[in-house]
């Protein structure tokens, strides 16, 4: 085990560090030489896409999540509406469904039963399933009508996060082709995006290549009672994995919140000392945290900043910040993720947890 862990000392951080490389495979593999993308492979034809009415989005756990921030980016681009389920909910809650809609169901191990199952009563109401899979001749892979494989490679550590990662891109490679081929962009933002796409790999290293400041962090907060993690946007889908992150290996209670929610309840559990994380990397959405966070400062919680680089204004409210290069808004995700991930493993490693084998949890939930 020693050897397959190469060097690290767990396999979480090691699947970390191999985000660049597997980022940069996924985008690769739909990228034609001529920086085109190309679903060819996954098999959708301009005409079906063009068709498509309503998009489902059926997930579990970290795949939901990356189902969650893909909404936005699907909606903002191709201004076709989507729904984002849980696979749990979505099996047994007789859904609408439209002979024109596209269900996209997204798994790392494409065997998750409850994904698995939302996807059999897709095809059984006569609707077209596409998967977003890794492990290739799963399950799901095999039943549904079209496939995307992310090249994450064999995930290990229970905690999912280069399969999340990959999740993500063919997300955002869905969104711009779909755009494209509907007419939402032109070619100047086309390609654009593509090009923009094209830098998370190296921006991601970057982000990785700082983890021992998080570390020194992380450290700090291994007694932490309870986490908060607040933002707006795709900001609120980065925190749903950062919570997720956080609770899963440290044992550490922790919530994601829309930040604009707070005050209907969750405000009142802030007190002295509690630590809130509030992301901030859509600059529309900038200010409405910031006064969030202000509001959870004044009732003595300890706040850690999430934001991109040339957003220092930031210090004059947060104790501890983080910054990511910048992005096109759409693509955060892809970089505000990796401090979250890391936080949750120095949290866990601080804490002498089992960081690859949590209690309680299975890497795939095959039964229900
Ligand atoms: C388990 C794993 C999670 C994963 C979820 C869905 O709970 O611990 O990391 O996100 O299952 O798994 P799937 O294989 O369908 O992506």
């Amino acid at each position: 085990e020693a050897a397959e862990k190469g060097g690290y000392e767990h396999f979480m951080i090691k699947e970390i560090h191999e985000q660049p490389k597997v980022v940069g495979d996924t985008i690769n593999s739909v990228l034609t030489t001529d920086g085109k993308i190309d679903l060819s492979e996954v098999g959708l034809s301009e005409e079906e896409i063009k068709d498509i009415r309503q998009i489902h989005i059926v997930a579990c756990g970290s795949a939901y999540h990356v189902g969650v921030a893909t909404q936005y980016v699907m909606e903002d681009l191709a201004r076709i509406p989507v729904r984002v389920e849980l696979a749990s909910e979505f099996r047994y809650r007789n859904p609408l469904l439209d002979e024109k809609d596209l269900v996209v169901l997204i798994s790392q191990s494409g065997e998750t039963a409850d994904t698995l199952a939302a996807l059999r009563e897709s095809k059984a109401r006569g609707v077209r399933t596409l998967a977003i899979v890794n492990v290739v001749g799963s399950s799901i892979a095999r039943e549904a009508d079209n496939v995307f494989y992310t090249l994450a490679g064999p995930e290990i550590s229970v905690a999912t996060t280069k399969a999340y990662s990959t999740q993500l891109i063919a997300g955002y490679a869905l969104a711009i082709q779909f755009a494209k081929v509907r007419g939402e962009i032109d070619e100047a933002r086309y390609s654009g995006l593509i090009k923009e796409m094209q830098t998370l790999p190296e921006k991601i290293e970057k982000i990785i290549e700082d983890k021992e400041r998080i570390q020194w962090f992380a450290s700090k907060q291994a007694n932490a009672r309870d986490v908060f993690f607040v933002g707006r946007g795709i900001d609120y889908a980065i925190c749903l994995e950062g919570s997720l992150k956080m609770k899963e290996i440290s044992y550490i209670h922790s919530e994601a919140y829309a930040a604009g929610e707070l005050k209907h309840g969750t405000i009142s559990l802030i007190e002295d000392g509690i630590l809130v994380v509030g992301v901030l990397t859509q600059p529309d959405l900038y200010e409405k945290t910031v006064s969030n966070m202000v509001e959870c400062k004044s009732r003595g919680a300890y706040l850690m900043g999430l934001t991109n680089f040339g957003q220092y204004n930031i210090e004059d409210t947060a104790d501890f910040t983080v910054y990511i290069p910048k992005t096109d808004p759409l693509f955060a995700t892809s970089l505000a993720v990796i401090p979250l991930q890391l936080l949750g493993y120095y949290v866990s490693v601080a804490r002498g947890l089992d960081v690859d084998k949590p209690r309680n949890l299975a890497k795939s939930v095959t039964v229900e």
